[in-house]
């Protein structure tokens, strides 16, 4: 049977997240990184996801589960993602230590795919309650692939069924034992930009309804983002940004992105919902290569394929500003400023208020 063949068996399995397939592969592959200090925590997603040639996905993510790691990243739309999922899983794994050692007792997680929480963090959960939310077709799979590759969940764990788009989150919660007067750690990771406004609004406003102490971690595309990938002329674009912009919009064509946040805005949109911003970090920043990308001996994981990543960039650019006139030059590089500050992806913690 060819991959192909194998691959369109699994099609089979309508309802799959695409995107929680991918994300999964970039934890799986940087999971691989022999030195700790860089290395994905997650562990279990290589077991979680299981055959890669059986996935639902056909990206270059999940064919780099079937090479050598060094091989995978030596490939710069490889390395990138693994970099940005290694900054992701350790802030959410950092802040998740965080709220149980001050005391959260539930620990929920919309839009779980395949997060690995509370099988990773059997221990440190013992005495929480953990609630993972997803679509229902996505959590029958990802039960199998738990009992397949762990031999079931822990004691703990609830799966809760639920379209938090067309479903009343809470209530459907509140009927699998759910309690919102509980202190809980709130994981809406890779979730955000997938929820049209109202509904994701509502979640936020759920999650401000928990007894203080409550916090949660989200990540977050900006409204300009999300309104770029709606405008996109691939055709205009250089061959080296092409391929990978082309895969990540057939990637999310059946996911589609929703919602961004309002540039600077992230505040004032939590305020309003009832939510105080604690952190805020941009992946891919300074600050996060040094948090989550420094090797003991001081270098960067990846930093080769992200200096061609940004020299790519940078020539892109340069080359526009050559062909405008010297008038329209000073305009053209100040809009590319912006453009740049409206194109951060960020990770964020917040508290109930
Ligand atoms: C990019 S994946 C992230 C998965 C996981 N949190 C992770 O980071 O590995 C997005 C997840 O959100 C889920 N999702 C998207 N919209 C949803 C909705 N309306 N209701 C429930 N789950 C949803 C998808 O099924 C998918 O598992």
């Amino acid at each position: 049977m060819t991959q192909d063949e194998t691959r369109s068996d699994s099609r089979r399995a309508p309802g799959i997240s695409k995107t929680a397939i991918w994300v999964a592969a970039a934890r799986a592959v940087g999971a691989r990184e022999p030195d700790p200090n860089v290395r994905n925590p997650d562990h279990l997603a290589e077991e979680l996801l299981g055959d890669p040639t059986k996935l639902d996905l056909e990206h270059p993510v999940v064919d780099a589960l079937s090479s050598s790691y060094d091989e995978a990243m030596r490939d710069i739309e490889i390395a990138g993602f693994v970099r940005a999922m290694t900054e992701r899983t350790r802030f959410i794994d950092e802040a998740l230590e965080r709220a149980i050692g001050a005391g959260a007792t539930q620990v929920l997680i919309p839009g779980a795919g395949f997060d690995s929480h509370a099988y990773r963090f059997r221990e440190l959960l013992a005495s929480a309650r953990v609630f993972e939310v997803d679509r229902p077709e996505m959590l029958d799979f990802k039960r199998s692939r738990v009992d397949a590759a762990l031999g079931g969940p822990p004691a703990n764990l609830t799966y809760v069924p639920i379209d938090v788009q067309k479903e009343d989150t809470s209530a459907v919660l509140a009927r699998h034992g759910y309690d919102v007067s509980q202190r809980t750690f709130v994981i809406m990771e890779g979730l955000t930009m997938y929820v049209p406004e109202e509904a994701l609004r509502a979640l936020f406003r759920f999650v401000a309804s928990h007894a203080r102490g409550t916090s949660v971690v989200f990540d977050f595309a900006t409204r300009a983002m999300v309104e770029g990938l709606k405008q996109i002329d691939l055709a205009t674009l250089p061959p080296a940004a092409r391929s990978g912009l082309e895969r990540f919009l057939n990637l999310i064509k059946n996911e589609p992105w929703l919602f961004g946040f309002p540039v600077d805005g992230e505040k004032e949109l939590l305020t309003e919902l009832g939510l105080e911003l604690r952190e805020l970090l941009r992946i891919g920043s300074e600050e996060s290569a040094r948090r989550y990308l420094t090797r003991a001996d001081g270098t960067t994981l990846g930093a080769e394929g992200h200096a061609k990543a940004e020299a790519l960039r940078k020539a892109a650019q340069a080359r526009i500003v050559e062909q405008a006139s010297p008038e329209q030059r000073q305009k053209i590089e100040e809009r590319m400023r912006e453009q740049a500050r409206h194109m951060a992806y960020r990770i964020a913690e917040a508290a109930v208020a």
